[in-house]
C-alpha cells in the first residue's frame, strides 16, 4: 500500500523570511494529515530556516538541485553531503526547467541522483515529455527512455529512496493539466518499465507523482487514479491555503 507523496516545488520563489513566515502559518493547517508525507523543496538559501521552523512538525523540507561531485572546483555549486548537514532530506533532480535553461540532461540527472542516494537523500526525479511529443504520440517511448536513463546503475536498494515525478512539460505553470486518464496512463507507463527494470514489488512500491499546474480544484481527481501516488506541486504550492487543499485531498 503507498503512501501518497505531496510535494511543493517552490522554484525561485520566497526569502529566508517569507519561508517562516509561511511554514509557520502551514504547520497548524496541516497538523496531523498525516495520509500523505508532506514536502516542501525550496531554494537553497532558505533551507536552513525551513528545517528549522519544519521542527516538531509533519512536513519534511528538500532542496531543488545538488551537484554530482562530492566537493571540488565547481564554483555555485551546492554538494550532497552539505545538504544533509543542514538537514535536507529530500532534494528534486532533474525538473525540466533544469533539463530547459541550465543544460541538464539525462546523464547528469543520473550523476546527481546517484550523488544524493549515497549522501542519504531522497530523490525526487522529475521526467515527462514536451508537447511536440505527446502530440507525435511518442510519450510512451520518451518517458520509458528518460526511466531507463535516469536510473542507470541504481540499485533496488536505493531505488526505495526514489520517488519520480511525472511532469509533462507542456502541463507545467501553463494552467493545462494532463487529465486523470492520461496522468494514470503515463505514471502506469513508468511503474511497468520499473517492473520491467527491477521486478514487480518495487514497481508496487515506488511512488509515482503527477506534477504540472495540479491545484486545489483538480487535485483529488488527479489522486484518485491508481497510479497517482501524489503530486509536486508549482504555483499552487505558495499559498498555504491552495496546498493545505491539496493535502487535504489526498487524505480524504
Ligand atoms: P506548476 O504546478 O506551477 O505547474 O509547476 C509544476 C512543477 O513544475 C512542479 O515541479
Amino acid at each position: 500500500m503507498r503512501k501518497y507523496v505531496i510535494a511543493g516545488n517552490w522554484k525561485m520563489n520566497m526569502t529566508p523570511s517569507q519561508t517562516k513566515a509561511f511554514i509557520t502559518e502551514l504547520a497548524p493547517m496541516v497538523a496531523g494529515l498525516d495520509k500523505c508525507d508532506i514536502v516542501l523543496c525550496v531554494p537553497y538559501v532558505d533551507i536552513a530556516t525551513a528545517v528549522e521552523a519544519a521542527k516538531g512538525t509533519n512536513i519534511h523540507v528538500g532542496a531543488e538541485n545538488v551537484h554530482f561531485a562530492e566537493s571540488g572546483a565547481y564554483t555555485g555549486e551546492i554538494s550532497a553531503a552539505m545538504l544533509k548537514e543542514i538537514g535536507t532530506e529530500y532534494v528534486v533532480i532533474g525538473h525540466s526547467e533544469r533539463r530547459q535553461y541550465f543544460g541538464e540532461t539525462d546523464q547528469t540527472v543520473n550523476l546527481r541522483t546517484k550523488a544524493a542516494l549515497k549522501a542519504g537523500l531522497k530523490v525526487i526525479l522529475c521526467l515527462g515529455e514536451v508537447k511536440e511529443e505527446r502530440l507525435s504520440g511518442i510519450t510512451n517511448e520518451v518517458v520509458r527512455m528518460q526511466t531507463k536513463l535516469d536510473l542507470a546503475d541504481i540499485t533496488a536498494d536505493e531505488l526505495k529512496n526514489v520517488i519520480i515525478a511525472y511532469e509533462p512539460v507542456w502541463a507545467i505553470g501553463t494552467g493545462l493539466t494532463a487529465t486523470p486518464d492520461q496522468a494514470d496512463e503515463t505514471c502506469g507507463v513508468i511503474r511497468e518499465c520499473i517492473a520491467e527494470l527491477y521486478g514487480s514489488e518495487a514497481a508496487e512500491e515506488i511512488i509515482v507523482q503527477y506534477g504540472g499546474s495540479m491545484n486545489d480544484g483538480n487535485a483529488a481527481e488527479l489522486l484518485a487514479k491508481a497510479n497517482v501516488d501524489g503530486g509536486l506541486i508549482g504555483g499552487a504550492s505558495l499559498k498555504t491555503d491552495k496546498f493545505t487543499a491539496i493535502v487535504k485531498a489526498a487524505n480524504a
